[in-house]
């Protein structure tokens, strides 16, 4: 189909052979896609989210839930060598009164709950040899945005502890790189993308090639970062935007 090829999208192949991840956030958007297409390119999968059909249903900014996401996802699989953070929130909340409890959520589930998972998988993904992190991040991972300081500060922070595992683990022959996707049609996006027909034009037209992105413009790199193509990279952050934050 036309709108395949103008996605990038392949039926399947297999090159994530012989990988077991972990994708949280699986349940919705992105995350499901990600699932998706690294079952596609033939790599065990353990889901988890807060709800959905997922193989592990918990609220994953809660202290102890990425610890017994590991282990029943180590279990599952027989091992573990590639994690993929999806899980996410967001909403816009000026920064005059805004609430403590907000802030703390945002960064306990965007920030706590992907240091947790990474830190709980480091001895099977140095055991591996070749393991992979990816995170999400987002172009506010580099620059702010009204009414995002909590999210902001989450994402910058995601990108800054990616860099760290990438320095830290690499010598166990593992990489790790921070997806930053532009502004994406999903379940998190739509209500601002409804109720501001404006702000989804703008975001059209910001970036060059004219459209939304879509989950899948965004698993089709996070598979790569997994594949062994990828194996020199590590480190990065990576804009996937369309071209947005190319131009003012
Ligand atoms: N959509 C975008 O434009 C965009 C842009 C940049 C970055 N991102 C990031 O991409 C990731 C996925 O977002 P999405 O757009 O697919 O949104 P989404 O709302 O469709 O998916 C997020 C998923 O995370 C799950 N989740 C939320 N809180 C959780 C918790 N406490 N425990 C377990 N699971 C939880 C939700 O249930 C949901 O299934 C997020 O990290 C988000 O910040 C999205």
């Amino acid at each position: 189909m036309a709108s395949d090829r103008l996605l990038g999208r392949k039926a399947s192949s297999d090159r994530l052979l012989s990988r077991k991840a972990i994708v949280t956030g699986a349940g919705s958007g992105i995350g499901a896609a990600v699932a998706a297409r690294l079952r596609a390119d033939g790599a065990q999968v353990f889901t988890a989210d807060v709800k959905g059909d997922v193989d592990f249903v918990a609220d994953l900014g809660a202290d102890d839930a990425n610890a017994a996401l590991v282990e029943q996802a180590v279990k599952a699989m027989g091992g573990l060598d590639t994690v993929v953070p999806c899980a996410g929130i967001s909403a816009f909340h000026p920064l005059e009164g805004h609430d403590d409890a907000y802030f703390r959520r945002v960064l306990d589930v965007n920030l706590f709950a992907v240091f947790r998972l990474v830190r709980d998988a480091v001895p099977h993904l140095k055991a591996s040899g070749n393991g992979r992190v990816v995170t999400i991040g987002s172009t506010t991972s580099s620059y702010g945005d009204e009414g995002l300081c909590a999210y902001a500060a989450s994402k910058h922070a995601v990108l800054g502890f990616t860099k760290s595992v990438a320095a830290e683990l690499g010598p166990f022959g593992v990489t790790a790189n921070c997806v930053q996707p532009g502004a994406i049609d999903t379940p998190m996006t739509a209500p601002a993308f409804t109720q501001m027909p404006e702000y989804r034009t703008f975001w059209e037209n910001k970036a060059p090639l004219r459209r939304l992105g879509q989950p899948q413009d965004i698993a089709d790199v996070v598979a790569f970062l997994c594949s062994d193509d990828a194996r020199f990279m590590s480190g990065h952050g990576l804009f996937v935007d369309g071209g947005a934050m190319a131009r003012h």
